[in-house]
């Protein structure tokens, strides 16, 4: 994704933003990441990779119940989506600057999400970076671990050949998650189903797209 994202402007992540770095060394224990919000109570919410932070943005407003935590690593990204949160006066949303998966792995503590949202995830096409794509048997294990019972995961993604790759790793998972039909979200447009940033712009370009939905085996 291309840089610049500020133009100029000073880009404050105010209360929103969280740097992973910032976190304790996480040999001292797992932490609960409800507990960064008012209401630590509420559903909890994550999603993998927020880039402009659209979709937090559009959700949260329409499905204000939920806590929201987005991980965005590109620093920019993450900068511009916590700004532009902070001065829409969300309150319900944070932003992680970090790898999603890392903080997953080794800081997040057993059964604390509701739902983590996956959309239009890097594709890392060739063979060598296939590792660093989100979805592997690791990070399905991982997510198994930190969703609460009942839990779920939205995908969607326009690349088909990280589609089969998902669902090769779903098919091999089966008994961690079962899939099911996508349900638009709340917040998408008509003919939409998030409204992303990146589904726009392939939308636009003609291109279909592939989504489910993954529901914890308990
Ligand atoms: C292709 S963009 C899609 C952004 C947004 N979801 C959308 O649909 O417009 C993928 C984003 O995920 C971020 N990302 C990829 N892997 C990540 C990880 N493990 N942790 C945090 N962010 C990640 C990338 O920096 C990038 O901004």
């Amino acid at each position: 994704m291309s840089s610049g994202l500020s133009r100029g402007k000073n880009l404050d992540v105010g209360e929103i933003g969280i740097n992973m770095r910032s976190l304790p060394s996480f040999d001292q224990g797992r932490i609960d990441p409800r507990k960064w919000f008012t209401n630590e109570l509420a559903p909890f919410e994550m999603e993998i990779g927020s880039g402009k932070g659209t979709f937090l943005l559009q959700e949260s407003q329409i499905r204000t119940k939920p806590n929201y935590l987005g991980f965005e690593w590109a620093s920019e990204f993450y900068k511009y989506a916590a700004d532009r949160l902070r001065r829409n006066h969300i309150h319900n949303v944070k932003m992680m600057h970090g790898d999603a998966t890392e903080f997953l792995q080794y800081w997040c503590e057993c059964n604390v999400a509701d739902v983590i949202h996956l959309y239009f995830s890097d594709p890392w096409p060739k063979t060598r970076h296939h590792k660093r794509r989100v979805v592997q048997d690791s990070t399905l294990e991982t997510f198994h671990r930190v969703l609460k019972s009942g839990g779920i995961i939205h995908v969607v993604t326009d690349h088909n050949e990280l589609w089969e790759w998902c669902e090769d790793h779903f098919k091999r998972n089966s008994h961690l998650f079962t899939k099911s039909l996508f349900c638009t979200s709340p917040s998408a447009e008509d003919g939409e189903l998030v409204g992303t940033n990146f589904e726009r712009k392939y939308r636009r370009e003609g291109r279909p797209f592939h989504a489910t939905t993954l529901h914890r085996v308990d």
